[in-house]
């Protein structure tokens, strides 16, 4: 087991799966200035991301000194790792970030998304590459607006809520939690009820397989250190 402890805490990262979003986080580490990066994974098999080692599983880490954020795409899984977890908050430098925005703790800002000015996004939250969250939004803890999505002004996104690739919601619209929006969805008016949503505009799917929830469904039947997602059951 590598050991962490010792040298200048400022130098060390600790990442929390070792998947293709831990990666990315990896690599905005890098940019922002961490040279010695950790990986902690339950995937025993993994033993190595991004050419850094996966050192244990993430039961073992919460004793490591480093920052620390929780890279794993399904938000509730993130959720009760990161009650556990004094996370940071991770920006891109390519990421654009307006006046009097806040951004809350163990949230990651990928490259080229742009917040714009009054914006707050909860915590645990991901602002994925090319995305925007337009002036005066509101973007629930544990939530995702997934690569090149795009929240116009004065959107309010619920917890737990996944904009999925692409989708545009329209301003003044608001989620409740626990939502996905399909890739490529149109959202044009309020969404009162949690389910999945897709199309332009925007429909409730009556039915899904939850193949290509990408590891964010609230529908997705999870196992993972002991949690079960909820399942929602198709209408
Ligand atoms: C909406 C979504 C969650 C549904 O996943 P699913 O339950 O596995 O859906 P399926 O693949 O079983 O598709 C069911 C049907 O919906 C259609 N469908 C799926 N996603 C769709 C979408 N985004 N827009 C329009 N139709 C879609 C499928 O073509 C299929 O139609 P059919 O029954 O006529 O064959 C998923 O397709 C999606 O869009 N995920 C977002 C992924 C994403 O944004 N990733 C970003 C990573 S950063």
């Amino acid at each position: 087991m590598l050991s962490l402890k010792g040298d200048s805490m400022k130098e060390k990262f600790i990442i929390y799966g070792a998947g293709g979003h831990g990666k990315v986080i990896a690599d905005i580490a890098l940019l922002n200035g961490y040279r010695e990066i950790a990986f902690f994974d339950d995937d025993i098999d993994i033993k190595e991301c991004a050419g850094f080692p996966v050192v244990g599983r993430i039961t073992g880490a919460e004793s490591i000194v480093g920052d620390k954020i929780i890279a794993i795409g399904n938000s509730h899984i993130r959720e009760r790792i990161q009650n556990n977890v004094k996370s940071v908050t991770l920006v891109h430098p390519d990421a654009i970030i307006g006046s009097r925005v806040t951004i809350g703790e163990g949230s990651a800002v990928m490259a080229g998304a742009i917040i714009n000015a009054d914006a707050k996004i909860g915590k645990g939250c991901i602002i994925n590459t090319s995305s925007s969250v337009d002036h005066d939004c509101v973007v629930g803890d544990f939530s995702h607006v997934a690569v090149g999505a795009h929240l116009c002004g004065t959107v309010t996104i619920g917890k737990h809520t996944w904009v999925g690739a692409g989708a545009i919601i329209l301003n003044n619209v608001s989620i409740c939690n626990n939502v996905i929006i399909g890739a490529g969805a149109v959202v044009v008016s309020d969404i009162k009820e949690e389910g999945t949503y897709i199309g332009v505009p925007a429909k409730k799917m009556m039915k899904t397989t939850g193949n290509h929830l990408c590891g964010g469904g609230y529908n997705h039947k999870t196992i993972a250190n002991g949690y079960v997602a909820p399942l929602e059951v198709a209408a």
